[in-house]
């Protein structure tokens, strides 16, 4: 039977750094810009998860949007649908935001912090503020050992920069002995691990790279950093340890950002690099903070479909799969095209 309720609640777990804390919901309410708040501390005392306590805190909040009585910040939620429910004790899908900290300062990003050296005076405050202040590791564990996380959930690493993270090689490794095939990380790719060599290997990884520009100076420009050479080489260390078996996605991922890197000729230098350096799929976005202040200008919005439609014609030339993100989709939306798919 259908019910009012949230898949995203009913499913989810986030790891937030230090102030946002671990929370159930891994969304933002578009209509008032809130999520669920932090998992109360009667269910988690900064050590150790009471699962028992976690999945009836959960069971009430879906009764409440059930019945209509849901909590201020899933007021209004687009995420509230009908649908079939089923409560089956597993969390489906793992968020990992721990860590804000990332040595990219791209152009478009209101998300990260910079690092700072070990021997600045304020080191050590300035890192509790930007990183998980609980094991994350641990817990983890804990819930692989109660039989907490389903064997097919999809694992999110996500920041600031998870490779930068002191225990990423960890989580990785751990996820994969133990047979967790649905691992997903959005990276700068600056840095080359063996975790996710390993995990490509096993056939669990799947890398979605921000790379967003084609040529080494549009790259610096984007990035904030010199690391066009170093992030394409790890690439292709990457898509060389593939198996014959694997089904993962290596997706290259370019956002628009208008005057910046917006040009036919940088789109398409980034495909080719793509295909040469083994990509299986490409994205593109669009920076939209941007959009949002030039108040969707259209002009601009008629620029930005016409550079992605000769990206998408490179892509289909080379039979590269492509696809595109929200905020580019609403462009075409907005100004009344089909979606170019
Ligand atoms: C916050 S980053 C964290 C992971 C990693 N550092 C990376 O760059 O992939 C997650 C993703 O959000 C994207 N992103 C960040 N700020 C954005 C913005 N203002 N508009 C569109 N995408 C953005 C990045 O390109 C990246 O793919
Ligand atoms: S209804 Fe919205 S805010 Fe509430 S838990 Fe679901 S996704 Fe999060
Ligand atoms: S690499 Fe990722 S986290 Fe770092 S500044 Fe760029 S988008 Fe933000």
């Amino acid at each position: 039977m259908k019910i009012r309720t949230c898949n995203n609640l009913n499913k989810s777990i986030c790891f937030n750094y230090k102030g946002l804390g671990i929370t159930y919901c891994t969304l933002t309410n578009a209509t008032n810009g809130l999520g669920w708040t932090k998992i109360p501390q009667e269910v988690f005392d900064g050590n150790k998860i009471d699962w028992n306590k976690y999945f009836e805190k959960r069971a009430e909040a879906i009764e409440s949007i059930k019945n209509g009585t849901e909590c201020n910040e899933c007021k209004n939620c687009q995420q509230i649908v009908e649908d079939e429910f089923e409560d089956d004790g597993k969390i489906h899908y793992i968020l990992l935001s721990p860590w804000q900290i990332c040595q990219s300062n791209c152009i478009y990003c209101l998300g990260h912090a910079e690092p700072i050296q070990k021997d600045a005076p304020n080191y050590e405050e300035y890192y509790k503020e930007y990183e998980e202040p609980y094991d994350m590791l641990g817990i983890i564990k804990d819930m692989v050992q109660n039989d907490i996380l389903a064997k097919d959930a999809e694992i999110d690493f996500a920041g600031g920069e998870p490779t930068y993270y002191p225990y990423f090689n960890d989580i990785v490794d751990y996820l994969i002995d133990n047979d967790y095939t649905n691992i997903i990380i959005h990276t700068n790719n600056i840095y080359y691990c063996n975790a996710i060599e390993k995990g490509i290997k096993a056939n669990a990884v799947s890398l979605m790279i921000s790379i967003d520009a084609g040529s080494k100076k549009c790259h610096e420009k984007v990035k904030g950093v010199k690391s066009f050479d170093s992030v394409w080489k790890n690439f292709h260390r990457y898509s060389k340890a593939r198996g014959n078996n694997y089904n993962k996605r290596l997706c290259t991922k370019y956002v628009i950002v208008p005057d910046v890197n917006d040009t036919e000729q940088e789109l398409n230098e980034f495909i080719h690099q793509s295909i040469k350096h083994g990509a299986t799929q490409i994205a593109i976005n669009v920076y939209n903070q941007l959009l949002n202040e030039m108040n969707y200008d259209e002009q601009l919005m008629k620029h930005l479909v016409k550079i992605t439609d000769s990206a998408i014609e490179t892509a289909k030339k080379h039979n590269m799969p492509y696809t595109l993100f929200p905020n580019i989709e609403y462009v075409y939306t907005k100004l009344g095209l089909k979606l170019p798919y």
